[in-house]
């Protein structure tokens, strides 16, 4: 086995992917969350197994299945649970890669009892939750460290930003641009963008080639 093994691009490396949603509590039966179905992580993990990895698979709620003993997949639900798993795993980590949409905000107090119905309005305040990525980049050492970035508007420069921001060696840029792309769809479109600025741009593909291109990408630059 470790013969084949050996000749693997991440053989005996280390990866860290968050996927998914997070779910944000209000009370005991709702929550704040999105529409991330967790595909485009469950597809970097099972890349990561496939070219020889140790994998990490910190996911939200999320209805994809890992079937390889190679990947460990972690289950949280809300930004807090995956900022303490993420921070768990972080120091042993060759590459950690963050494609998970994290709420922004969580509700600044959870109710023990189901909110009952009153007022015509109703407001929930709610606070900022730990930005996982940003921490990562402050903590980085050895680490190869990847980003997500979704934008409707200014999409290279806000991602650029936010690579400098984060301290980022590369950042996805999810382009909405096109139909067929992005949280509930099989393909992506995306252009990844380096620390030296480097834009290269792909055409819609499927999340498993997407997941092809940004490994290749990776191994490019931690091998050169
Ligand atoms: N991210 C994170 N923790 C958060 C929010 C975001 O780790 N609390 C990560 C995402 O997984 C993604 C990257 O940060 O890899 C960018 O997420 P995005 O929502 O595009 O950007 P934000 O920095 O949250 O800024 P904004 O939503 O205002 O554009
Ligand atoms: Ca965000």
């Amino acid at each position: 086995e470790n013969e084949i093994m050996n000749g693997l691009p991440l053989f005996k490396k280390k990866v860290l992917i968050t996927a998914g949603p997070t779910y944000e509590a209000i009370d005991p039966v709702r929550f704040i969350g999105n529409h991330s179905s967790g595909k485009m992580g469950f597809e970097l993990a099972k890349t990561a197994a496939s070219l020889g990895a140790e994998v990490y698979l910190i996911s939200g709620p999320s209805h994809e299945v890992v079937t390889t003993s190679a990947i460990k997949r972690i289950d949280v639900v809300s930004a807090e649970e995956m900022n303490n798993a993420v921070h768990t795993y972080y120091k042993d980590m060759d590459i950690a890669i963050l494609s998970a949409a994290v709420a922004d905000y969580k509700p600044k107090n959870i109710s023990d009892q189901k909110i009952k119905k009153s007022s015509d309005s109703m407001t929930i305040e709610l606070v900022k939750t730990h930005d996982i990525l940003a921490s990562l980049g402050k903590e980085k050492k050895h680490q190869f460290l990847v980003g997500f970035a979704l934008e409707t508007n200014n999409e290279i420069e806000n991602a650029k930003l936010k690579l400098q921001k984060k301290n980022l060696d590369l950042i996805v840029l999810n382009s909405l641009q096109d139909k067929g792309a992005g949280f509930k769809t099989e393909t992506n479109k995306v252009t990844l963008i380096d620390k030296l600025n480097n834009v290269t741009e792909f055409s819609l593909k499927s999340k498993e080639e997407v997941a092809a291109d940004i490994f290749n990408e990776i191994a490019k630059t931690i091998h050169a």
